[in-house]
């Protein structure tokens, strides 16, 4: 994890021509992205089933880039130790989650792995205050979760903010992130909100070349740093 607040993209596997996701690993690899993220659905929590552990740990051998991985998983505990042994470097769990959220956030820890916690678009931002310092990691979803290639909601901007604001107010150091409909565009909002790790699927690997399309991205991010 980059302790900093300097800009990270992370393509989303989920995007990925799954007939070949060792190629299109090694384009991310190749790509300047700083993470992989990789979106686990167990067809409960969301409407939708997508990878396991397994595939994980087929790709890891073939990149060092840091595995992003989001659990949008009902019973994560039971996917904890097998996702750390298939190479996952930081674990994300959402907050709807509940009573299970404290525990977890503890079990990846002890696992070795860094810690984010995700919040839907429909949950209040303020469910995510009491875990803050806990974690390294704070994903505001701008889409529901649950498919790739939806469009980004603006209306998640002033959670992102407020999470700027309390992060900046309590002096601490987690990574915003944002997940779901960011392009060139919608990610240089997020930014000016106070994100500063960005994932994105169907928009990056739609273009004629990945590495391109993160290039141009991360040049416009740097543009609204010096505005
Ligand atoms: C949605 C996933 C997102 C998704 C992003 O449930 O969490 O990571 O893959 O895909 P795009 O960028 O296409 O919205
Ligand atoms: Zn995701």
């Amino acid at each position: 994890m980059v302790p900093d607040n300097s800009i990270v993209i992370a393509p989303s596997l989920l995007a990925a021509d799954s007939v070949k996701f060792g190629a299109e690993t090694l384009k991310v690899h190749r790509s300047g992205a700083e993470w992989f993220h990789l979106d686990i659905m167990d067809g409960v929590f969301v409407p939708n089933i997508s990878f396991g552990p397994d595939v994980i740990k087929s790709i890891r051998p073939l990149t060092n880039l840091f595995f992003d991985t989001h659990l949008m998983c009902s019973n994560p505990e039971i996917l904890l130790e097998p996702f750390v042994r298939a190479g996952a470097d930081s674990i994300t769990i959402h907050v709807e989650l509940g009573d299970k959220v404290t525990p977890l956030i503890w079990r990846i820890r002890s696992l070795g792995m860094k810690v984010g916690l995700a919040v839907n678009p429909p949950t209040s931002i303020e469910q995510v205050k009491p875990y803050l310092k806990h974690i390294d990691l704070l994903l505001v979803m701008t889409v529901n979760p649950g498919f790739g290639g939806q469009s980004f909601i603006p209306e998640m901007l002033p959670k992102i903010q407020k999470v700027h604001d309390w992060r900046k107010s309590e002096n601490l150091g987690f990574r915003i992130q944002v997940d779901g409909g960011i392009t060139q565009h919608t990610a240089c909002d997020c930014h000016r909100s106070g994100a500063d790790t960005f994932v994105s699927g169907s928009y990056l690997f739609k273009q004629p070349r990945l590495k391109t399309g993160v290039r141009k991205m991360r040049q416009a991010l740097n543009v609204v740093d010096q505005q």
